[in-house]
């Protein structure tokens, strides 16, 4: 059977969608799955800081893609987070083709339990090829209204895409939303249309991982979170207030 596909996505840029593709990635492989996760946002590269394999990639996604090199080459496992297998975006900017995406899908599906493709903000290129593979999309955004009403029309374009199954994760979840521009979470949730998974809290330590370039290993309520969120999608049920 093939990997389960999970594409990352949003409106708005700066979200937190790598951030979210690694911690959660990090979750799916510390419950025993072998996890790749592709960064796919060409020229805009950071998961290679987050899971800590910054330095340690020679190949990128587009050198596989391309055919320039084995997809073996290109996997990195993460030093922070075992059973974390990525492939680093190239450097600078580049096509991501969907045929070639889906053939490496493919491919390497056997080897994985989960492929989590981590794309660019809005609807280009890296996401329409994502949109083509994966079988949800988990659609970030932080509670504005700017990145409500950019999620939205995100949303609607997986809709018309087809994609199977679409989630909501609002992230950068500060402890009120006095100064948000919006009244409560429901508001992202009834604007966007789409099912919450999860609520990520704002953690100064993922700013300061983030800020630094550091490997990010965050404990905490930001931890937990990504954590139910890798048990619902794996189909268990964890309630959605932490304690
Ligand atoms: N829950 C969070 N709390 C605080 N800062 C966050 C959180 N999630 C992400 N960030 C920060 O937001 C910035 C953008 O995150 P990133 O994952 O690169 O977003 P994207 O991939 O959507 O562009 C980074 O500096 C990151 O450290
Ligand atoms: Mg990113």
């Amino acid at each position: 059977m093939g990997a389960n596909v999970i594409m990352v996505a949003s409106g708005k840029g700066g979200t937190g969608k790598s951030t979210v593709a690694v911690l959660l990635g990090a979750e799916l492989a510390a419950r025993g799955r072998r996890v790749l996760l592709v960064e796919l946002d060409s020229g805009l590269r950071s998961v290679d800081y987050i899971a800590g394999v910054y330095g340690k990639t020679v190949y990128d996604v587009e050198d596989v893609l391309n055919g320039r090199c084995e997809a073996g080459k290109a996997v990195v496992e993460s030093p922070v987070y075992r059973n974390l297998y990525v492939i680093s975006a190239p450097y600078s900017g580049g096509h991501i083709l969907p045929a070639a995406l889906r053939v490496f899908v493919e491919k390497v599906g056997p080897v994985f339990d989960t492929i989590v493709l981590d794309t660019a903000a809005g609807m280009g290129v890296p996401f329409e090829a994502a949109m083509g593979v994966a079988h949800r999309a988990l659609l970030v955004l932080t509670p504005d209204p700017v990145s409500i009403r950019d999620g939205r029309i995100v949303c609607d374009a997986l809709e018309a895409g087809g994609c199977p199954e679409i989630r909501l994760i609002i992230n950068k979840v500060p402890r009120t939303l006095a100064n948000c521009g919006i009244q409560s979470l429901d508001e992202c949730i009834d604007t966007v249309g789409a099912q919450l998974i999860g609520v990520v809290p704002f953690s100064t330590e993922i700013q300061k991982a983030g800020a630094t370039g550091a490997p990010l290993a965050p404990a905490g309520r930001p931890r937990l979170a990504l954590r139910a969120i890798a048990a619902r999608l794996c189909g268990q049920y964890t309630p959605l207030v932490i304690r």
